[in-house]
């Protein structure tokens, strides 16, 4: 610049001090884009992308893809086949073995693998020892049930020249249509085609080939950072094989010594209109389309477990766990498919409308969802599920990956967290101050910095002089402590766990096969390795209360940072070609990773407790990453979300989204992790929270201390309410559980799931409905609302959950939603048991009496279930537990209660504890007006097989007031909760 040059005054210069401008005013919460792969980024993912823009823009597009006719067998609910890829340069086919199960439950499962592969036939690049097969034991990992072959699935004769026709499923309601050429599969129920395989021509098995040496240039090119567009190098056949051989993204390089070995498949949902599922996700739960435009993604949905700092919303960006299972819903049907992949995968999802006939003016437009699912390597392997219902499928693919387990009772009731409680007097001390604010809690948590120096298994000795001291005064309101174990262990000479570790071989290796090493809390450290059977009976010693020297029985854990999150690898994760026991690539095993490490710290606290006593504890045990079967080992958390508006609002979609997805035990930071919310936000936060099935206040390091009796009148009034709330409630929530655990049902319910039938519903994602109690709340999540909006689906009563305020479904009614009102209503025709007495912990309502809420219908009919037991150890599974079915009969006015258990060893013992249990309380809302005048009803009980004769007890009767239902209630019936008993009124 000359000497007495005025700079001009340009667009660039105002554009810079926009921007300028813009980071001053937005918050610094904002995803790092930079750290995470796009497609683009993703070798094979843009591959694919391409692979499939090129089939698609030509017509006439032929498949490559061929079953051999000749090499199809059908054995025992068994096809099985060979699938020839073609290729461009040579007459060679690639041989690619298909196996289709058809199974006793109506699911079928398609698996191709690659024969080369298989046989280990192939070299490996780099004198890597990774394994040569294509990863095939994700099923061991993810699938426990459900697998049964079925016997009566059989070839049907009149298929169609060129198809190979199976009959399966209950009444042979189900057929797959096998097409040979190209290969494709149509999957029916009653005759309609559900779900249809490589319909597109997107098949794509990127089978393994030698790599030809390129002069230098391209070579160099190839490897070049961050590869783009421009850095293509061409095969022979035309094909980019910039990224076959190794791939480079921010500053780290992927050895590849495979090669090219992603697996591509289209799948076509066709007449549906919605798909839901591919968990985890901040978008809304009716998945967006991803191939741009109007409010659409750009980017496909991505599966990679990452520990994404400060992540944003309404995005198909990757998040911490991966579930690949997808439902697709249209007026009265329900279809899914689970992608069985544990390697980086993406999902595109585009819809197109067809008009089944031109003169219907839009009326019978069928609107076709079609998905493209692309894994980076393994098998290809997906089960169908076939419907009719949610449930169905929903149930299906749970019988497959397993149920929640019911967890201890504590575990679905108020959890205080934050990072961190800073010794163990002030954990004594925010204790007692739940007790002096009459707020009950049942769990208090301990981060990371309870440890010495980020040394799991150890406590600092400063801070934490006296931990069972600490569980012990817990322990007296039967409070639990959860502590936190991650899966790096800190590379520190003498520390014992790692020399252990390293002594005994058990961390991941590099790709060199030594150990890897990387940076995480602790700063150096190594990372056990949970697929190593003898790693993970090592991990699970670490856990005996003899070893973890310092924790009590009533102190379970916390596992995060098991994507894994490695702060210095690619992407905040650890390199793809590191080893894993069996010399599994990293790549191939990622996504289920996390799993493995829940999996053992699960298995750690049910050796811990085992022969303890004979009533062995159920553990409990929150993981960040997960996958499809981590349902079974304990609960999940959305991970770091923000103390913002819009982070409450989304947690609700993710929510339901877990809950379809079979993982109901999901929660969000209560509060939001990042940030301080204001007193507004935060009571709003806890109203929501109140319904998450996992419900646990959380705050970063940096924040503000926010226990809610911090807050100041009214909000910690306003929060207790919230909190005594989901307390009086955990009847409910634990049945819910309990279906959870036997079905597969979701705990929260989105509009879709209760009614399938009402297409109005399909996107709703902001109110839900808990268990099968008919209960439907929406949850204020935007700043200053005063009034919410309620969908109501069905020709049905609801009333207000607090004051009896009568609605009339179908309508939108605007509900009142003050800061002191949660949007909360009943829907008639149900039976809502409660526990109405306030109390400090949940272990301390455990013989409390009960209240029941029937609620009246158009019907007159009513009926509700209850499910306890003794809330912590497995003695329900030798029939410890009390299960009844409530029911109202309008036409004689009558309540029951009838057993729904099975007998078991245990039973009767258990029924002895709970002798004392009554019902305290009968509410029925929305009483007839006959009963105007009534002041009896008669209690009989059953005894010995007998009714007992009739007692009278009162009955008071409360006139309609304006809007409001009539509503009766009869005090004290003296009838116990495990007994069967009839009030006629
Ligand atoms: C990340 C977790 O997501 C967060 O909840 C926790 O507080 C920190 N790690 C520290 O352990």
């Amino acid at each position: 610049m000359s000497r007495g040059h005025i700079p001009s005054f340009t667009w660039a210069n105002i554009f810079h001090l926009c921007t300028i401008l813009c980071m001053l005013i937005t918050p610094a919460v904002m995803v790092k884009h930079e750290n995470f792969k796009t497609c683009e980024q993703s070798g094979f993912c843009k591959r694919n992308r391409a692979y499939a823009d090129t089939a698609l823009s030509t017509s006439n597009w032929n498949s490559p893809y061929t079953l051999d006719p000749a090499s199809i067998k059908f054995n025992k609910g068994v096809l099985t086949g060979t699938v020839l890829k073609k290729l461009a340069t040579s007459d060679e086919n690639v041989r690619l073995p298909l196996t289709i199960t058809f199974h006793e439950a109506g699911t079928a499962r398609v698996t191709v693998d690659e024969e080369r592969r298989q046989k280990g036939d192939i070299e490996l690049r780099h004198d890597s020892k990774a394994r040569k097969e294509r990863y095939n034991e994700a099923e061991k990992w993810a699938i426990v049930g459900g697998t049964a072959v079925s016997t009566g699935a059989a070839l049907s004769k009149d298929a169609d020249q060129g198809t190979t026709r199976v009959l399966f499923g209950q009444g042979s309601k189900f057929e797959a249509i096998v097409r040979h050429a190209p290969f494709g599969i149509d999957f029916k129920r009653e005759g309609e085609t559900q779900i249809q395989f490589n319909d597109r021509g997107l098949m794509n098995f990127e089978h393994w080939r030698a790599k030809v040496e390129k002069p230098e240039v391209a070579a160099a090119e190839g490897s070049e950072e961050n590869q783009t567009e421009d850095t293509a190098v061409k095969t022979d056949s035309g094909e980019d094989e910039s990224t076959w051989w190794e791939e480079s993204f921010g500053g780290n390089t992927d050895s590849k010594p495979r090669g090219p070995e992603a697996v591509a498949l289209d799948i076509n949902f066709p007449g549906y209109g919605h798909v839901y599922g591919a968990a985890e996700h901040t978008g809304p739960l009716s998945l967006k389309e991803t191939r741009g435009g109007d409010g659409k993604y750009s980017e496909p949905y991505r599966l990679y477990n990452s520990d994404v700092f400060e992540y944003e919303l309404d995005s198909p960006m990757t998040l911490y766990g991966s579930i690949p299972f997808v439902q697709a819903h249209k007026k009265d049907s329900s279809v899914g498919v689970f992608w069985l992949n544990a390697a980086e995968t993406w999902i595109d999802i585009t819809k197109s409308t067809s008009t089944a006939n031109p003169l219907s003016l839009g009326i019978g437009n069928k609107v076709t969802t079609q998905t493209h699912w692309f894994s980076e390597s393994g098998l290809l392997d997906a089960f169908v599920f076939l419907g009719p219902t949610p449930q169905d499928v929903i149930g299906s693919y749970a019988e497959l990956t397993g149920f929640t387990e019911l967890p201890q009772h504590f575990a679905i009731a108020y959890h205080q967290c934050r990072w961190n409680y800073v010794t163990d007097e002030d954990v004594k001390d925010v204790d007692r101050k739940f007790d002096k604010h009459r707020i009950p809690y049942d769990v208090i948590w301990l981060d990371i910095e309870y440890t010495d120096g980020k040394k799991y298994f150890t406590w600092d000795p400063m801070n934490f002089p006296d931990p069972i001291g600490m569980q012990k005064q817990l322990d007296q309101r039967e409070r639990k402590l959860v502590g936190i174990i991650d899966p790096h262990i800190k590379n520190e000479g003498g520390y014992s766990i790692v020399d252990e570790m390293k002594s005994k071989d058990l961390a991941v290796k590099n790709k060199e096969g030594t150990i890897f090493e990387g940076w995480c809390w602790p700063g150096s450290s190594h990372w056990i390795d949970c697929f190593s059977p003898k790693g993970r009976e090592w991990w699970k010693s670490l856990f005996r209360y003899d070893k973890f020297k310092g924790a009590a029985k009533n102190m379970f854990i916390w596992n995060d940072m098991n994507e894994p999150s490695v702060f210095n690898g690619p992407e905040t994760t650890m390199p793809k070609d590191n080893l894993h026991y069996d010399n599994w690539e990293h790549r191939d095993v990622h996504n289920i990773n996390g799993m493995t490490f829940h999996q053992a710290t699960h298995d750690a606290l049910l050796a811990r407790d085992k022969d303890e006593d004979k009533h062995n504890v159920r553990p409990f045990v929150l993981t960040r990453a997960f996958f499809s079967g981590s349902q079974r080992l304990g609960a999940m958390w959305t991970g770091d979300n923000q103390a913002s508006w819009g982070h409450l609002e989304a947690s609700i979609p993710m929510l339901l989204s877990m809950g379809i997805s079979g993982y109901p035990f999901a929660g969000a930071d209560v509060g939001g992790f990042f940030g301080n919310p204001d007193k507004e936000l935060l009571t709003r936060w806890y109203q929501a929270g109140a319904f998450y099935p996992f419900m646990r206040a959380h705050a970063h390091i940096d924040t503000r201390r926010r226990e809610p009796y911090l807050a100041g009148e009214p909000y910690t009034q306003i929060i207790a309410q919230a909190i005594r709330l989901r307390y009086s409630l955990l009847p409910a929530w634990y049945t819910a559980f309990h279906e959870a655990s036997t079905t597969g049902a979701p705990i929260l319910r989105p509009n879709y799931y209760v009614h399938p039938g009402d297409e109005k519903g399909f996107a709703i994602d902001d109110q839900f409905y808990l268990g099968s109690y008919g209960l439907l709340a929406k949850p204020v999540t935007k700043e200053g609302e005063k009034g919410q909006e309620m969908y109501l689906a069905d020709k049905e009563k609801y009333y207000d959950y607090f004051d009896y305020w009568m609605y009339e479904g179908p309508s939108t009614v605007k509900v009142a939603a003050d800061l002191d009102t949660i949007p909360f209503l009943m829907r008639g025709g149900h039976i809502i048991p409660r526990r109405d007495r306030p109390r400090r912990s949940s272990g301390l309502m455990k013989f409390d009496p009960l209240t029941l809420v029937v609620v009246l219908g158009n019907s007159g009919d009513a009926e509700g279930t209850l499910y306890l037991d003794d809330g912590e150890s497995f003695d329900y599974k030798d029939g410890a537990y009390i299960h009844r079915r409530f029911h109202y009969q309008g036409s004689t006015s009558t309540l029951m209660s009838e057993d729904l258990g099975v007998s078991g060893k245990r039973t009767k013992e258990y029924l002895k504890t709970m002798e004392k249990v009554r019902v305290e309380k009968i509410v029925v809302v929305g009483a007839p007006d006959a009963w105007r005048g009534k002041t009896e009803v008669e209690v009989s009980e059953e005894q010995g097989g007998k009714s007992s004769a009739a007692r009278q007890v009162e009955l008071e009767y409360h006139e309609r007031e304006a809007g409001k239902a009539a509503w009766a209630v009869v005090r004290d019936p003296g009838v116990q909760v495990g007994a069967g008993w009839k009030i006629a009124f």
